[in-house]
């Protein structure tokens, strides 16, 4: 599918370093249970599952935030625990608990069972609601598609769900590694194939979400986690021009590896709070377009705060990348909560627009 530039196009063309008249911006979880507007959608869908399978309601809760905010990218509603689902772990959402499976990994056997799972059938759903979501916005801002890391993936896969100290899936890397490459190796073939499919059906930049890649040592951060995400970067066909979907490289705790992140391939790093987006820039900015990076609980304090905290990242970005803000996609650092104000995120919006014009 051809996927010809939105009217608004500063979100790609930031990515690929190209001059914009505003630094382009979006939220980590920007469609959410902060919206009041979703918490009615999702009651009328039943439970967040049933909503993230229903193409239609799928795509009204990914324009809902666009509806409020002038943002400059929307992102598929879905989730990153589609594809071990779809795999066959059977994802479900204990209430307050957050996300498990019925069926976790806890042999080699069970690892040499999987396989990558069909686009066109399993997943499905999701396909839908990209094209779906790529129709109605009709050309307004480009639409993200996502996918977790194949560790963060794995790290669901064989906890079974949230963890403290992730010791079932640290354990399986120490004391099998070769078990644990074997599950990484079709978790990536599984990922490169539903980015393939996401950007297909119409998904004009790519995230890959690696949130659990900083609870690793470096060592074996770069065993189980960067590589993968090289074979991702490098296997991701890449046409000309339009038809190349940028690729964001998100990480929690990536400082150590973004001259790495950078090499990758990948068109943007995407890093959390605890890193200075100057020194970001200094480090990688000649190279790759940078994705961050407020802290996001900047929004629990006051709009007058949080535009003084969105002109500081902005400039320390600016004076990090040769007095250039081009380069720069503003966002969190990492998702955002549900008792966040809407009122608070139209604030940031605005004073990223604002502060940024060139
Ligand atoms: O950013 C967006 O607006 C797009 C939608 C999106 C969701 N999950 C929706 C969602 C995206 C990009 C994700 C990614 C995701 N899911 C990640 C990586 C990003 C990150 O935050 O680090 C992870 C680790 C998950 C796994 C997952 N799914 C968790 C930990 C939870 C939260 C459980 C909870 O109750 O807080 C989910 C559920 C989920 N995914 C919700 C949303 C809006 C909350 C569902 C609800 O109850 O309505």
């Amino acid at each position: 599918m051809s996927n010809p530039s939105p009217v608004n196009d500063r979100f790609l063309r930031a990515l690929r370093r190209q001059p914009v008249d505003r630094t382009p911006v979006w939220l980590m979880r920007q469609a959410g249970r902060y919206l009041p507007e979703y918490r009615a959608t999702r009651a009328q869908a039943g439970s967040f599952l049933n909503l993230a399978k229903n193409p239609e309601l799928a795509c009204e809760v990914t324009l809902q935030p666009l509806r409020r905010f002038p943002l400059d990218a929307a992102i598929l509603f879905s989730d990153i625990l589609t594809v071990p689902d779809a795999m066959g772990l059977g994802l479900y959402f204990a209430d307050g608990e957050g996300p498990k499976f019925e069926r976790p990994i806890r042999s080699t056997a069970d690892i040499d069972r999987l396989a990558v799972p069909d686009m066109g059938k399993e997943l499905r759903y999701v396909m839908d609601a990209v094209s779906t979501i790529r129709r109605e916005l009709n050309g307004s801002v480009p639409l993200i598609g996502f996918s977790g890391s194949p560790w963060t993936l794995a790290c669901y896969m064989v906890e079974g769900g949230g963890s403290d100290n992730y010791s079932k899936v640290k354990s399986l890397a120490l004391n099998d590694p070769a078990a644990m490459h074997r599950l990484l190796s079709v978790v990536t073939d599984a990922v490169i194939e539903y980015l393939k499919a996401q950007h297909a059906s119409g998904a004009q930049a790519l995230q890959v979400f690696d949130t659990w890649g900083g609870v690793l040592s470096p060592s074996m951060y770069r065993e189980f986690s960067l590589r993968y995400l090289q074979r991702i970067a490098a296997e991701l066909p890449r046409g000309d021009g339009d038809e190349r979907a940028p690729l964001i490289l998100f990480g929690k705790g990536n400082d150590p590896y973004i001259e790495d992140l950078a090499a990758s391939g990948a068109e943007a790093v995407g890093v959390d709070w605890t890193i200075g987006l100057g020194d970001t820039a200094r480090r990688i900015g000649g190279q790759v377009a940078i994705q961050g990076n407020l802290d996001p609980v900047t929004l629990y304090a006051t709009p007058e705060t949080i535009r003084g905290e969105v002109g500081r990242a902005l400039d320390d970005y600016r004076d990090g990348n040769g007095g250039s803000r081009e380069g720069h996609v503003f966002n969190l650092g990492h998702g955002m909560s549900p008792d966040m104000q809407p009122e608070h995120v139209a604030a940031m919006v605005a004073a990223v627009h604002e502060l940024s014009a060139r």
